[in-house]
């Protein structure tokens, strides 16, 4: 079957943390949660880029309300594994988001400085309402408080990859989310 050595565990990965079937099932109760929440408006879901796309495109498939999406590419890794801290936006959205419901889709959450530089910028926008969706957080590694309002799972501070996550642009194909082994992090 097509995929089926995808869902296996790659040799780079020590471990598989969270599996297909359990993500799977995370993301319908999220969308279940933001339907309710969102019943007679038209969010905008906007997937920062590129680590979420993956999770967005499952998410919508589960959200059974009206709702738009749009990308915004951000990024402070260039590479490592270590935030530089330093977030810079590479593609900015498509339309305008005021007066808009707006759901912020994320992969994870780490130092929160993406997010917390995110937030600031779209609210310069006058959006009706904004809201955060992400489905890994790190908690852990926090440098910045930031408040997530649909959060899928809490994770430890390990480097991971898969279903949208990478390193150095490879692994995002995976169906679930694992650890990268640590040699692997270091080989660069
Ligand atoms: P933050 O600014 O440190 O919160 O990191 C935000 C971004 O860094 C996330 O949206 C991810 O794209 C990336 N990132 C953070 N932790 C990981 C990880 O463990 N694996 C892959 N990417 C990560
Ligand atoms: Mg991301």
């Amino acid at each position: 079957m097509f995929g089926k050595l995808l869902s296996k565990k790659h040799p780079d990965i020590d471990r598989i943390l969270l599996p297909e079937d359990k993500i799977r099932q995370k993301v319908r109760e999220l969308a279940e949660k933001i339907r309710k929440d969102y019943q007679d408006k038209q969010p905008v879901l906007i997937s920062v880029l590129k680590g979420s796309f993956v999770f967005l495109s499952d998410l919508v498939r589960c959200l059974e309300i009206p709702c738009s999406v749009d990308f915004i590419g951000l990024s402070s890794y260039g590479g490592a594994t270590d935030s530089t801290g330093v977030v810079r936006m590479i593609m900015d959205l498509k339309d305008t988001i005021n007066a808009r419901d707006v759901i912020v889709v994320e992969d994870i959450v780490d130092t929160g400085l993406t997010m917390d530089y995110l937030k600031r910028n779209l609210l310069t926008r006058n959006p009706k309402s904004l809201r955060i969706c992400s489905l890994l957080d790190k908690k852990e590694a926090r440098k910045i408080e930031v408040e997530i309002d649909y959060c899928g799972f809490s994770v430890p501070a390990e480097y991971l990859v898969g279903y949208g996550l990478d390193f150095n642009e490879l692994y995002r194909n995976l169906p679930y989310v694992g650890v990268l082994k640590k040699a692997v992090c270091r080989k660069k």
